[in-house]
C-alpha cells in the first residue's frame, strides 16, 4: 500500500447498504458489527438515485445519518462514488450513454453498469455527484479512504458505440501519431484493410470472418484505458477536496475476469484492494484464493486490502455452491497470508429484495442463529489476534511473468489452438509450486528481477523486445528461467517474430523450431520420462541446449520436448509440450532445486504455507486444507497467535483448520 489505511490492525468488515433497510434496522446492524469485530464497511456503492433524485438535485440526509451512527460506534467508513450504477433519469436524458454490444444492440438501464465508458454525459454527471460528494465528506470522521466506483469494467467493459469508436480513434491517434504507422502496425495490407482516414477505424465490431488481431488487441489496450481514465478523473476530484484521505479502487483479481491491465492500473490506486469469489466446480479453489492474492500482492508491491469476497454461496453461478465446515475461516485468512490487511466481505445483511437476495453475507437472512454468523463472529476474534501482522509483506525468491497483453493476445481467435487459456497455463505452474509450499511473486516482464533466483514464464505470447531482453537478460547474468511453449512468438504488435519459434527466446534457450504441431482436446503424446504431453508438441531442433525429456510417439518421436540450455553464467529452459501435472511438479520440483529455491517450510501435502515478513518477526501461516491433522516445524521460541499459545518446536494444525505462527526472524 503506497498509503496507510487509518483504522488499526486488520481492518474487518463488508459492503454496507442500510438504504436497503427501514432505519429501526440500523441500531441491530451497529449492535451486531461490534459483536463480529467489524472495524470497517463500504458504504454508498450504489446510492446515486437515491442522493440525486433528479439531475442537480441532493439529499444527502440518508447518508448524513448513516456515516454520523458508524462514527458514533467507532466503524470507520470506507466511502464509496455511486457511479456504477447511474440513475434512470440520467439515462432518460442521455440515451445515447447506454453501452451498445458487438453486435450493435443498444442495452437497457434497470441493473447496474450499464453505460458507455467514454460517453460525456456520464463522465460529467458522475465527477459532478463525486464533486458533492468529496466536498461534502471531506473532513468526516467517519471516512477513513475512498471507494472509487465499483469494479470498473465488470459489465461495460467494451462498448461499441459510435462515442468509443471516436475515442477508440482519439487513442490510436495518441499511440500512432500517424496512419501510416497504425497501418503497419496492424498489418492492414492483408484484407484489403488498409485505412486512409481515421473515421474509417471502428471498433472491432461483429465481422463475418476473423477480426485483425492487432486491432482487436488495441481494441482491448482501449478499453482497459478508457476505464482507468474514469478512475483517475473521479480520483482526482476526490484528492482536491480530501488530500489526506486515500483512494482505491477494487480490482477483480478473479479466474475469469480479463478486461482490465491493472499492471497499469495499480500505480494509480492509494490503497490496491481486490474482491476474490470461487468458482463452485473448481475443486481446489484454495489455489484461486492464494494466486490471486500473491497476484495483488505483487501489483500493489506489498500490504492489500480484500475488499469483497463471500462468506457462503454467491448468486451468480449455474449452482451456487455453499462453503464447507472451516472454510469460511480458510479463505479469509489465506488471503491474509497472502499480504491482505484488511478482510471484507460482500455484504454484511443478506438482502431481502432485489437481484442479490440469493447471495450469502456475513449476516444471513437466517439472523445470527446460524453457522455463518458463529463463523463471522470467529473470524472477527482471529483478525483481532492477527493485529501485529499489519504491514508484513511476502518474500519470494520466484517469480512468474504475468501481463495482460500476452494473455490479450494468446486468446484472440485464429491461434494455432483455440485450447490455450493464459490463466490455466499459469495455474498449472503455479499450482506445484504452491502444494511445495515455494513462495511466488507475479512479475511484469518488464520488472526488475534481480532479488529471484528463478523467473517462470508459463505462457507469454506476446512480448515486447524490452521485456524479452529483461527476461534473456535475468537468465544471461545467472539466473535460472523457465518458459512455457508457445511463448516470445509475436511482438507487441502481434506480428511474428521470423526465422524460428520461440522467436524471442529462440537464443536463450538454445532452440529452433520449424513447425508447430499442436494437440486435439484428448490428445497425449507419451514422453520419454514416462509422463505424457498434453495441448502442444513442436519440431525443435537442439541449437545448443539439451534434450530432458523426448516425445515417445507421435508424428514428433524421438524430438526434444523439454530442454535446458546454459545461457550466459545462468540457465533457460523450455517446455515445448504441457506435461501432465505429476511431470510437471517433478519437473518444476527439479528446475526449482538446481536453482536454490526454498522452500517456506515443509508440510504434508494439502497444508498451506505462507510466510510475512515483518520488521520484528516472520509470521508463518499454516491452513490445513485436509482432513488430517498436520504438525508442522516451527520455532522453538515461537508463539501461536490465533490461541497466543507458545508453539514451541512444533505446531499442531488439526483438520480444517489455521495457525498462525509468530517466529523469530530467520535469514
Ligand atoms: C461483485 C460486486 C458486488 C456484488 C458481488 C456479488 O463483486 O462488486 O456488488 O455484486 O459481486 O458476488
Amino acid at each position: 500500500m503506497s498509503r496507510a489505511l487509518n483504522v488499526p490492525g486488520i481492518a474487518y468488515g463488508g459492503d454496507y447498504n442500510p438504504e436497503q433497510w427501514p432505519e429501526e434496522v440500523w441500531a441491530e446492524d451497529m449492535r451486531l458489527m461490534a459483536e463480529a469485530g467489524v472495524t470497517m464497511v463500504s458504504v454508498n456503492i450504489f446510492s446515486w438515485a437515491l442522493l440525486e433524485p433528479s439531475e442537480g438535485t441532493y439529499d444527502f440526509s440518508r447518508l448524513d445519518r448513516i456515516l454520523d451512527l458508524l462514527h458514533a460506534h467507532g466503524i470507520a467508513a470506507d466511502l464509496a462514488t455511486p457511479t456504477a450504477a447511474p440513475p434512470a433519469w440520467f439515462f432518460v436524458a442521455h440515451p445515447d450513454a447506454l453501452p451498445v454490444d458487438k453486435d450493435g444492440r443498444r442495452l437497457s438501464y434497470g441493473s447496474r453498469q450499464t453505460f458507455c465508458p467514454s460517453s460525456p454525459a456520464y463522465r460529467e454527471a458522475a465527477l459532478r455527484i463525486t464533486g458533492e460528494l468529496a466536498r461534502r465528506y471531506a473532513d468526516h470522521p467517519a471516512v477513513v479512504m475512498w471507494h472509487v466506483h465499483n469494479e470498473y469494467g465488470c459489465h461495460n467493459a467494451e462498448c461499441y458505440c459510435d462515442t468509443s469508436a471516436a475515442a477508440f480513434r482519439d487513442w490510436l491517434q495518441d499511440r500512432y501519431a500517424s496512419l501510416d504507422a497504425l497501418n503497419h502496425a496492424w498489418g492492414t495490407t492483408f484484407w484489403s484493410q488498409w485505412y486512409y482516414d481515421w473515421d474509417q477505424i471502428l471498433p472491432p465490431r461483429a465481422t463475418g470472418a476473423v477480426p485483425n488481431p492487432t486491432h482487436r488487441l488495441d481494441w482491448r489496450r482501449f478499453c482497459s484505458d478508457a476505464l482507468l481514465s474514469l478512475y483517475e478523473a473521479e480520483r482526482d476530484v476526490l484528492r482536491e477536496a480530501a488530500p489526506d484521505t486515500p483512494a482505491t479502487t477494487n480490482f477483480m483479481v478473479n479466474f475469469s475476469f480479463d478486461a482490465l491491465d491493472y499492471w497499469r492500473w495499480a500505480p494509480e490506486l492509494d490503497i490496491v484492494s481486490n474482491d476474490h469469489y470461487l468458482q463452485s466446480t473448481d475443486t481446489a479453489s484454495e489455489i484461486d484464493i492464494a494466486l490471486s492474492g500473491d497476484l495483488v500482492r505483487s501489483l500493489a508491491g506489498g500490504p492489500w486490502l480484500l475488499m469483497e469476497h463471500s462468506t457462503g454461496a454467491v448468486n451468480w453461478q449455474p449452482v451456487n455452491r455453499a462453503k464447507t465446515a472451516g472454510q469460511l475461516r480458510r479463505n479469509a485468512l489465506s488471503h491474509v497470508a497472502r499480504g491482505a490487511d484488511g478482510i471484507a466481505y460482500f455484504q454484511w445483511r443478506a438482502a431481502k429484495a432485489g437481484a442479490e437476495q440469493w447471495h450469502s453475507a456475513m449476516l444471513p437472512h437466517a439472523g445470527t442463529d446460524s453457522q455463518i454468523w458463529r463463523d463471522v463472529v470467529r473470524l472477527g476474534a482471529d483478525l483481532r489476534a492477527l493485529a501485529e501482522v499489519r504491514g508484513a509483506v511476502g518474500t519470494a525468491e520466484v517469480a512468474i511473468v504475468w501481463d495482460w497483453n500476452a494473455r490479450w493476445a494468446l486468446e484472440l481467435p485464429s491461434q494455432p489452438s483455440a485450447e490455450l487459456r493464459f490463466l490455466d497455463l499459469v495455474r498449472s505452474w503455479y499450482e506445484p509450486l504452491w502444494r511445495a509450499g515455494v513462495a511466488v511473486d507475479f512479475v511484469r516482464p518488464d520488472a526488475d528481477l534481480s532479488s529471484y533466483r528463478l523467473v517462470l514464464a508459463p505462457s507469454l505470447y506476446l512480448i515486447d523486445d524490452e521485456g524479452a531482453a529483461n527476461l534473456t537478460g535475468f537468465a544471461e547474468r545467472g539466473g535460472t528461467l523457465g518458459v512455457g511453449f508457445h511463448s516470445g512468438m509475436v511482438d507487441a504488435n502481434c506480428h511474428v517474430r521470423l526465422g524460428g519459434y520461440p522467436g524471442a527466446f529462440r537464443e536463450a534457450l538454445g532452440v529452433h523450431t520449424d513447425e508447430l504441431f499442436p494437440l486435439l482436446p484428448d490428445e497425449r503424446v507419451r514422453l520419454s520420462d514416462g509422463g505424457t504431453g498434453t495441448l502442444w508438441s513442436e519440431r525443435v531442433r537442439l541449437e545448443g541446449a539439451q534434450a530432458v525429456t523426448s516425445y515417445q510417439d507421435g508424428p514428433l518421436a524421438g524430438v526434444p520436448a523439454i530442454t535446458r540450455n546454459a545461457h550466459g553464467s545462468g540457465t533457460a529452459w523450455y517446455l515445448a509440450t504441457h506435461p501432465d501435472p505429476a511431470t510437471l511438479a517433478a519437473l518444476l520440483d527439479r528446475i526449482r532445486t538446481e536453482a536454490g529455491v526454498q522452500t517456506v517450510r515443509e508440510a504434508p501435502e494439502g497444508v498451506e504455507v505462507a510466510r510475512r515478513r515483518g520488521p520484528d518477526a516472520d509470521y508463518l501461516f499454516l491452513i490445513n486444507h485436509t482432513d488430517r491433522d498436520a504438525h508442522i516445524p516451527v520455532s522453538p521460541e515461537a508463539t501461536e497467535l490465533l490461541s497466543g499459545k507458545p508453539a514451541t518446536g512444533s505446531v499442531t494444525v488439526p483438520a480444517g483448520e489455521v495457525a498462525v505462527v509468530r517466529e523469530p526472524l530467520r535469514g
